[in-house]
């Protein structure tokens, strides 16, 4: 594994670590999956979470039963509707809902000149970073036009290295989700997974809360 001393850019996932639109996500799903008869559980948002608009709904599909049971019409208006409540929620987003520790996180790695950039898997990313009043950290976000494949594949996260003109060895990525830290972990690079271990597992380095995330942490806890 790359040493500490290499790394030169953090690639940071956006929904549930910048920000808990995460937690908007998952009421919209439910509201969709409530409605076309799939019962929600903890399984099912776990399975889903960080997963691109139509992964999550043929996520939602299968674990229902109901593989077939729409037209790829169908699902595009079910995925639309979804993202209407979604943006609905967004509407109140304001810098109040960045995550504990996550601006001075932010602060200490421009001082320490580190780049940083938005490896999410949503579209309305520019739209959340513009609304927490983030675009001065965040200039730079990952364009899902410019990727082939979501995450758990690692395109997004090997784009977020291209982009700062990094090798992938120099590179630290951060997210929440089981598709996400697999997403990083497809691309070789060091991932962070914030959350819980157990659910995390494959996260080469694991904090619970964001608040967690400091320079000094994350070099304190870098794998031998
Ligand atoms: C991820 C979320 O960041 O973005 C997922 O964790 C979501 O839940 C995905 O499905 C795609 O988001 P959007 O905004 O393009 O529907
Ligand atoms: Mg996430």
């Amino acid at each position: 594994m790359t040493d500490f001393t290499n790394i030169k850019g953090v690639l940071f996932d956006l929904n549930g670590i910048i920000t808990d639109s995460w937690r908007y996500h998952s009421q919209s799903w439910r509201q969709i999956a409530e409605e076309i008869g799939v019962q929600w559980n903890q399984d099912l948002e776990e399975a889903i979470k960080g997963r691109d608009r139509i992964d999550s709904l043929n996520e939602i599909l299968r674990v229902g039963g109901l593989v077939g049971k729409y037209s790829d019409q169908q699902k595009e208006a079910l995925a639309d509707k979804k993202n209407a409540i979604y943006q609905q929620m967004l509407e109140i987003m304001n810098p109040d809902d960045i995550l504990p520790g996550i601006r001075d996180f932010l602060a200490e790695l421009r001082l320490n000149h580190y780049q940083m950039i938005i490896a999410s898997a949503s579209a309305n990313a520019p739209k959340e970073i513009h609304k927490l009043e983030l675009e001065d950290y965040f200039p730079l976000i990952v364009n899902l036009a410019d990727i082939k494949h979501n995450k758990p594949a690692p395109d997004v996260y090997l784009k977020a290295a291209e982009m700062l003109h990094l090798n992938v060895d120099q590179c630290i990525g951060i997210d929440d989700g089981i598709v996400g830290v697999e997403s990083i972990n497809a691309a070789n690079v060091v991932s962070i997974g914030v959350g819980d271990p157990e659910v995390l597992t494959m996260a080469d380095i694991n904090f619970e809360p964001t608040k967690e995330l400091t320079l000094a942490n994350i070099r304190q806890s870098w794998p031998k």
